[in-house]
């Protein structure tokens, strides 16, 4: 029997066109059920298929592929406890696929700090997923661990960008679909640090002489801000050195840091003998022209009576430097001339 089939069964496969049509012809209307089989099969495995792997693994991969940046945080009343944040954001995608996405709570961490330990925790509103989408968002922010947002804000302040990551979970709803479909949100975004407020200046300074305690100095000073947030700190207070020895404190009363040229009103206690006897030094008595490089570091932080110490630690983490003209000052508004010490 086998014998007999089998040279049929090659001639089938040698010849090929009509012979092979008119066998399906006969072979469909024989069993036409097959093939009903097969395609209902087909139908019962590839759409759900489709449903419950395609369209979340699509979905998910265009999530993937959509570009986060961050247009510019502005963080206001601050506490101990918490603070109102606010977030402009930018989502970026190829918007082919039409899909809503559920609101959902985002974490915010350090991508370069093993292990990720979230500093801040954001509301996301709904969301469609057009070519362009703008994410503002305003929330008051819980604050839930302090040393997090401190070691956030000590790298926003020291470093020239820093490797946020936001994720969260979140369900997408398809066009046309009613089932919803769990995906993740998960974006790095670079942010420009603040690079230790490198090119800090300070004019229109003023030497009271004859103030031997309190305020005897103040001046205007210009801080740089070279990232895209804005925080209310409140008054702030920093140790002052001089070629590292403490010589006073300075004060800045109201800052809040935007983004740019900041211009506050400083005033400072220094101790007078110090600075003076510095001055007798060289090079500042004679090339420096007593130019003197102050180093402040950050003391206390305090927002309408309450201590911030997520903001106090991180400008406490290291010193700037800030020249500052005694020379000039003393001379224009004293006419005194500090002489290199034991040439007087
Ligand atoms: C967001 O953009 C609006 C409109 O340009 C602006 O008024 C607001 O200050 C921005 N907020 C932040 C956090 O950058
Ligand atoms: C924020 O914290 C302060 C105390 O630091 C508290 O009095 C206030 O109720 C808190 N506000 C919110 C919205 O949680
Ligand atoms: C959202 O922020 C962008 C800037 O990032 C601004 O152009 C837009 O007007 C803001 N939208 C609202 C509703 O504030
Ligand atoms: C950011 O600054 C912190 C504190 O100075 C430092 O420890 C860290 O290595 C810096 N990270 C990057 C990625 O530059
Ligand atoms: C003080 O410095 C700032 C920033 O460089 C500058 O814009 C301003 O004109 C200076 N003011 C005086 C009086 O020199
Ligand atoms: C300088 O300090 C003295 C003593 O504290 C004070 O009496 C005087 O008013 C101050 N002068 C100015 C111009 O601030
Ligand atoms: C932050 O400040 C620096 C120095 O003034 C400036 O060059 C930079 O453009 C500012 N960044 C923004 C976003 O305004
Ligand atoms: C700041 O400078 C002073 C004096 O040189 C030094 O004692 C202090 O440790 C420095 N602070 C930091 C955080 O480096
Ligand atoms: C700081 O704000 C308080 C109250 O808002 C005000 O009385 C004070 O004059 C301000 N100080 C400076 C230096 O702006
Ligand atoms: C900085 O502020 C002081 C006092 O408010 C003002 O005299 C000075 O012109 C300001 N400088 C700039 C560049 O805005
Ligand atoms: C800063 O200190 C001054 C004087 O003590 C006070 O009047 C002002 O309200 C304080 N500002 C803030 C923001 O706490």
């Amino acid at each position: 029997m086998g014998e007999i089939d089998k040279p049929a069964v090659t001639q089938a496969e040698s010849v090929s066109g009509k012979p092979r049509r008119r066998g399906c012809a006969g072979h469909c209307a024989r069993f036409w059920w097959a093939y009903l089989i097969a395609l209902a099969c087909i139908v019962v495995l590839v759409v759900p298929l489709v449903l419950l792997v395609g369209i979340p693994n699509l979905a998910q991969q265009k999530l993937d592929a959509a570009v986060l940046s961050i247009d510019g945080i502005v963080v206001t009343n601050t506490q101990a406890q918490n603070m109102t944040m606010a977030i402009n954001s930018t989502i970026r995608s190829d918007g082919q696929v039409h899909a809503t996405f559920e609101p959902f709570q985002g974490v915010m961490y350090l991508e370069d700090l093993q292990p990720h330990t979230p500093f801040a925790k954001i509301d996301f509103p709904e969301t469609d997923s057009d070519a362009l989408v703008l994410i503002n968002v305003t929330q008051t922010l819980q604050i839930e661990n302090v040393e997090a947002l401190t070691v956030f804000n000590t790298w926003l302040l020291a470093n020239e960008s820093l490797k946020v990551t936001v994720e969260g979970n979140t369900n997408v709803h398809v066009r046309g679909i009613s089932r919803a479909y769990p995906v993740t949100f998960k974006k790095t975004v670079d942010i420009p640090g603040l690079r230790m407020l490198q090119g800090i200046i300070v004019n229109q300074t003023f030497i009271n002489a004859t103030a031997t305690e309190g305020d005897n100095f103040r001046g205007q000073v210009y801080i740089p801000n070279h990232s895209v947030v804005a925080f209310e700190l409140g008054n702030c207070t920093f140790h002052n050195y001089l070629l590292g020895k403490e010589v006073g404190t300075v004060f800045i009363d109201n800052m809040t840091l935007w983004p740019g040229m900041n211009n506050y009103t400083m005033r400072a206690s220094i101790s007078q003998s110090d600075v003076i006897n510095v001055m007798g030094q060289r090079p500042y008595c004679d090339e420096a022209k007593g130019v003197l490089p102050f180093e402040i570091g950050g003391k206390s932080v305090v927002n309408h009576g309450q201590a911030l110490p997520y903001f106090a630690n991180a400008l406490a983490s290291a010193n700037q430097t800030i020249t500052i003209d005694i020379g000039g000052t003393l001379k224009r508004d004293y006419d005194l001339t500090i002489p290199c010490a034991g040439e007087s």
